[in-house]
């Protein structure tokens, strides 16, 4: 990087990718899922710890066969933060189950849990708590399983965000909830393009999964259908280059901590940029998320100093997508100040200074 147009995120794909798919290529032409994927998903699921890891083709679908696998159905209500990606509400939404917005922590961005809890009604068949930036909420994850077991509501866990954090007993985020769920779309600690991935010790749960992506069929290579299922799988070519990150995450993990720590650190006397509850023993933030004065005006100022940011995703409840009433203030003071810095895992300590040099001579500090 140095003197070029600092993007706020870009993925990193390197010469092991490019090897790999080549030498994929010369072994094998089928490309469909096979032995590559379940070697990513043994990969996933020793990483994090889980007895089963299926891959799907997204995080967004993977949500929408979790959902499914659970139990949740057409009619049904589930419990979703109002700051998090769209894809989360989007995921049941698709299948006719109702998203149900509740307002997030002003120190972690993870679901209130006295939100959560004024928004139980019988209708509601399960929560999706999403780690926002590799956090988990302040109240403790202990308090959102007596909160659904004591419902009878499913915990399903969004970690989209969050592949390499872990909670405070070391359990990697995604193990807490009956099933877990992470994307590997471009921005994220490891991609593989497109590409999401579920967790879960239960087998019941695991094979419901494997059935939902795979035409509904309880094996491979038969037409003979007991269920009804989808074709959400993934490929040989994500898997093989899914491989290659999985061998560069835990120095990614370690490369995202310093960078996040080196902006807290060049920040600290900034009074105008507010920063987030991460620990970073155990956490780590796939993005910078910070809230920023005059934002607006300093998106341009960094623009014209080659540096590029995004703000951070709007209340959800206010998108026109959804438009339902609603007083939600954290993720309304998201909305207005939120913004990423840039974030990608190739960033230099050269170029986190020049980001945050000139985040100082906009603020005058
Ligand atoms: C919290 C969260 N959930 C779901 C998704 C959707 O993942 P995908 O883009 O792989 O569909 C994302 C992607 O950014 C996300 O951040």
């Amino acid at each position: 990087m140095s003197d070029d147009f600092i993007m706020q995120m870009r993925p990193w794909f390197g010469q092991e990718e490019k090897d790999a798919l080549a030498a994929y290529m010369e072994e094998d032409g089928f490309l469909t899922e096979f032995r590559r994927t379940a070697a990513f998903e043994a990969d996933i699921a020793a990483f994090t710890g889980a007895k089963h890891c299926v891959v799907v083709n997204n995080g967004t679908i993977s949500l929408t066969l979790a959902a499914l696998a659970v139990g949740v159905q057409a009619g049904d209500e589930v419990i979703v933060p109002n700051y998090t990606m769209i894809a989360t509400p989007n995921s049941v939404q698709m299948f006719g189950a109702k998203p149900v917005f509740v307002d997030v922590e002003r120190d972690t961005l993870c679901m209130g849990i006295e939100a959560a809890r004024a928004a139980i009604t019988p209708r509601i068949k399960a929560l999706m708590l999403v780690s926002a930036n590799g956090r988990y909420p302040a109240a403790g994850i202990e308090a959102y399983e007596k909160l659904c077991s004591e419902n009878n509501i499913i915990l399903i866990e969004d970690s989209a965000q969050s592949l390499g954090s872990h909670y405070p007993d070391g359990t990697h985020i995604g193990r807490k909830g009956l099933v877990g769920s992470f994307s590997f779309s471009a921005p994220k600690i490891i991609s593989t393009g497109q590409g999401g991935a579920l967790i879960t010790d239960d087998d019941d749960v695991a094979a419901r999964l494997r059935r939902l992506k795979d035409f509904g069929r309880a094996g491979g290579g038969n037409d003979i259908h007991d269920s009804v299922g989808y074709n959400f799988k993934f490929t040989e070519l994500q898997a093989v280059i899914g491989q290659e990150q999985m061998k560069k995450l835990p120095w990614r993990v370690a490369r995202k901590r310093e960078i996040y720590a080196r902006y807290r650190g060049n920040l600290k006397g900034v009074n105008q940029i507010g920063f987030f509850d991460q620990n970073l023993s155990h956490t780590t933030p796939w993005f910078i998320d910070c809230v920023a004065e005059d934002r607006a005006a300093l998106q341009d100022h960094l623009k014209a100093a080659g540096i590029g940011t995004r703000v951070m995703y709007p209340p959800i409840n206010r998108q026109e997508a959804y438009n339902v009433p609603g007083d939600h203030p954290v993720s309304e003071w998201i909305g207005e100040k939120g913004l990423w810095l840039p974030s990608a895992t190739q960033l230099s300590d050269g170029d986190v200074d020049r980001v945050t040099d000139a985040i100082l001579g906009f603020y005058g500090s």
